[in-house]
């Protein structure tokens, strides 16, 4: 009796502090991201507008390149004790930060908000990698677009390659008839991003089983050597210019009739829009060739991850960044200015100003679904563990630079990179 008082008084006392913190918080946040230029930092930039709009103080901390940098960042800062309030991260990373008990809990506010109903099936065992809502999830991404210049094509009289040998029996025509046939900026993820889209459309169990599982088997198989001679044959599409040069920079080789394809990721959408670039006149969006017929959709998701405080503002700050983010109209504004699909499966796309990409993007994930052949991306963190990702992309982007690697040697070197890792 004594000691269920003492706790109920323990209970009380917990609840008085926890109103009167709250009704004295100020909720800010200050959210580290990668999305430092262009398409991608106006998209942010809605984020914000939307919080100080619900009375949050907004501050951001975006980091230059790509996702790796960002999750570098994330790792120093939590080891000296600086946890960001607020962290764009995906897939297992998130799992593993879960883990460790370094993530808030927002599981009250899931249900108050009723997200178990609205958020999109795909992502939920990503966003509740223990069964707790850890992470709110901002978009869908679709990684096997093929972008390709209809003045180009209508000129030689091609059709959107369907298969990886129609798309290079189109190359050998784009090629003698004097244009770039695959625009490309190589970077790690931007090689991987191909290769995503090579191995997936060669054979997606071979994908499943070396680029989800991490199966070391799968890597040195026949058809990852397959997978790698058709990236060496696509290296010879490419012009001599792609060291240095930005995915939006190749991407307006397409747009502007200088280069026939351009394989990326739907923010590339964003980017095209906001430079002006009419879809179906200055491009066509289809999906990556696959040699097995039917619709691919390789998934890749941006969400946020709130990391553990002590400061009350920033701890009332998440429950108001991740509410803002959960809601269906930042989800329609984002989502516009990204480039992809929103996270919740209850907006409607064809109001707000989503393109026929976008439109389509959504038809041929549900239709993906159906047909079984959904994968989660591997260039995008969305399957293995970053110190995995990092080296696979480490051998695909050393073969796209060095044309005296073998396919045979690059399988190999695949397979030797993931075990050096564990
Ligand atoms: C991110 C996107 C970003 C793209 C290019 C992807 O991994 O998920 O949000 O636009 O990389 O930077």
């Amino acid at each position: 009796m004594k000691n269920s008082k003492t706790h109920l008084m323990g209970a009380s006392v917990v609840a008085m502090v926890a109103v009167a913190t709250t009704a004295a918080a100020e909720p800010r946040t200050n959210m580290m991201h990668q999305w430092a230029q262009g398409s991608e930092a106006a998209a942010i930039a809605t984020l914000g507008e939307m919080y100080e709009a619900a009375g949050g103080i907004w501050e951001q901390t975006a980091i230059s390149g790509h996702t790796s940098n960002t999750l570098a960042k994330l790792r120093s800062d939590v080891v000296a004790g600086i946890a960001p309030a607020a962290v764009q991260l995906k897939g297992p990373e998130i799992a593993e930060w879960d883990s460790i008990g370094a993530t808030a809990n927002l599981d009250e506010l899931a249900a108050a908000e009723g997200w178990d109903d609205v958020v999109a099936p795909e992502l939920t065992s990503v966003m509740k990698p223990a069964g707790s809502w850890v992470a709110a999830p901002m978009n869908i991404h679709r990684v096997n677009w093929l972008y390709s210049s209809p003045a180009i094509l209508d000129e030689l009289g091609l059709d959107i390659p369907v298969t990886w040998d129609d798309f290079n029996a189109a190359c050998d025509a784009i090629q003698a008839a004097g244009y770039v046939c695959l625009a490309h900026g190589a970077a790690d993820w931007s090689d991987a991003t191909t290769f995503d889209s090579v191995v997936y459309g060669m054979d997606a169990d071979l994908y499943r089983a070396a680029f989800q599982e991490a199966d070391v088997d799968a890597m040195r198989s026949q058809g990852m050597i397959d997978s790698f001679a058709q990236l060496r044959r696509m290296v010879g599409y490419m012009d001599d210019g792609i060291n240095g040069r930005s995915w939006e920079q190749s991407m307006t080789m397409t747009m502007t009739g200088e280069a026939a394809f351009f394989m990326m990721g739907d923010w590339t959408v964003a980017s095209a829009n906001l430079a002006g670039f009419e879809e179906g006149v200055d491009y066509n969006c289809n999906q990556t060739p696959v040699n097995w017929g039917g619709n691919g959709f390789i998934l890749n998701s941006d969400s946020v991850v709130f990391f553990n405080q002590t400061d009350p503002d920033y701890i009332e700050g998440q429950q108001l960044l991740a509410s803002t983010i959960m809601s269906p109209e930042f989800q329609v504004v984002f989502n516009v200015a990204k480039g992809s699909i929103p996270a919740r499966t209850d907006v409607d796309l064809s109001v707000g100003g989503f393109t026929q990409c976008q439109q389509q993007g959504l038809v041929d994930l549900t239709a993906s679904v159906e047909e079984g052949t959904l994968v989660r991306s591997m260039a995008h963190n969305m399957t293995v563990l970053q110190k995995y990702r990092g080296a696979m992309m480490e051998v695909i982007t050393e073969f796209v630079a060095d044309d005296s690697i073998t396919p045979e040697e690059a399988a190999e070197q695949l397979a030797e990179a993931v075990e050096l890792q564990d």
